[in-house]
């Protein structure tokens, strides 16, 4: 967990710098006060205090802004908030988690979205969602050592099938389940309905038997394993998605040698010799595999950006901060695309990497 400015404060101290800036933010400055007069009743009787509906919106949009790795910041402003704070039983949680994936996969036109289950406070537990997506696929290991499937999620996988999840396929491409946890209690596993989930097969513009590597991945990345912090108040379970960079697909989970690990197939249907580093192999399997990932996910109508448009977003995403008098704080190494780096701007500047509470923390 990163150390911020703020979880060094105490709630109150917390509260009050949010509400503060949050509310200068919404022009209601001057409600600010008795806000705060509120607020702080509010934690003398219970320990806590809830936050509006206006605050919980701006503050998730505020964290998501403060996101120093994601460089599709530009759009913060549309995050789409849905409030699952009332949810306390198994089927309710079951029930936000889909409706967030139906709600933000909007039939490929997909929807920056965030679910916010209740938080934690003193007398009332939070849940947690073990996943660290809500879409991801399982990594079986076989006795040779071998993985079929995304070896990223071979621990997890191999929690759910101790768990009793027993998935007949063991497929690359198998749909994990889902898993929440309530404190003191058994972790909860659910199958995720397959019709909620989207995925895009891949094919090529020009190369005509890529489609015969029956590969795809999902339309829309779920974060499920970090915390929200919003004025001092820690949202446990607060699953957020936005749409896909094409290289997160493209160069990461399907080139990356930890991952699905398939240059070196491609290269070889591509003719090319592998033996020899200085043709580029590599480098010239990336380009056709984040081709067909472009490609494929603009065949499919579903929403994805490629590096470089990314990347002068978010150039143009600091420019639109500095006007506000705010900073721009990013963490160079993730906001640098992993493909042809010097050519997008991003990789020619320079960026502080503080971090500014509302944000999202690993657990
Ligand atoms: N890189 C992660 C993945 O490939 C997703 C991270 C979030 N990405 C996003 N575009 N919001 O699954």
């Amino acid at each position: 967990m990163h150390i911020t400015e703020t979880s060094r404060l105490s709630l109150p101290e917390a509260a009050k710098e949010f509400i503060k800036s949050a509310y200068a933010e919404l022009g209601i400055s001057d409600q600010a006060e008795s806000r705060l007069d509120e607020i702080s009743r509010q934690i003398s009787a219970t320990g806590t205090y809830v936050h509006t509906r206006t605050e919980l919106e701006h503050g998730a949009r505020m964290a998501w802004r403060n996101s120093n790795r994601c460089i599709g910041r530009l759009y913060w402003k549309t995050l789409k908030i849905l409030d699952a704070r009332e949810a306390e039983t198994d089927q309710e949680i079951f029930d936000a988690l889909c409706r967030h994936l139906e709600f933000a996969t909007n039939g490929g036109e997909i929807r920056s979205s965030i679910t916010i289950f209740r938080p934690a406070s003193p007398g009332s537990a939070a849940p947690r969602i073990l996943n660290d997506q809500l879409i991801r696929y399982a990594g079986y290991r076989d006795e040779s050592g071998n993985i079929t499937g995304d070896p990223s999620q071979e621990q997890f996988t191999r929690m759910c099938v101790e768990m009793g999840w027993t998935n007949p396929e063991k497929s690359r491409f198998d749909l994990l389940p889902w898993v929440w946890q309530w404190p003191g209690r058994e972790p909860v596993l659910a199958e995720v309905p397959s019709g909620l989930v989207m995925e895009v097969p891949l094919v090529h513009p020009f190369l005509e038997w890529w489609e015969e590597l029956g590969l795809k991945w999902h339309a829309v990345p779920v974060i499920s394993n970090m915390t929200l912090e919003i004025g001092g108040i820690l949202y446990t379970a607060a699953p957020f998605n936005g749409w896909y960079m094409g290289t997160e697909v493209g160069s990461r989970n399907l080139g990356d040698v930890n991952r699905y690990n398939l240059l070196p197939l491609i290269a070889e249907k591509m003719g090319l010799d592998t033996a020899d580093p200085a043709i580029l192999w590599k480098d010239r399997a990336l380009v056709e595999l984040n081709t067909s990932v472009l490609h494929s996910y603009s065949r499919a109508g579903v929403s994805m950006t490629g590096h470089h448009e990314a990347s002068e977003q978010f150039v143009h995403f600091e420019q639109t901060e500095c006007k506000k008098g705010r900073a721009t704080n990013a963490d160079w190494a993730w906001i640098v695309p992993p493909m042809s780096a010097s050519a997008t701007e991003v990789f020619h500047r320079e960026y502080q990497n503080r971090v500014v509470c509302p944000n999202f923390f690993y657990r």
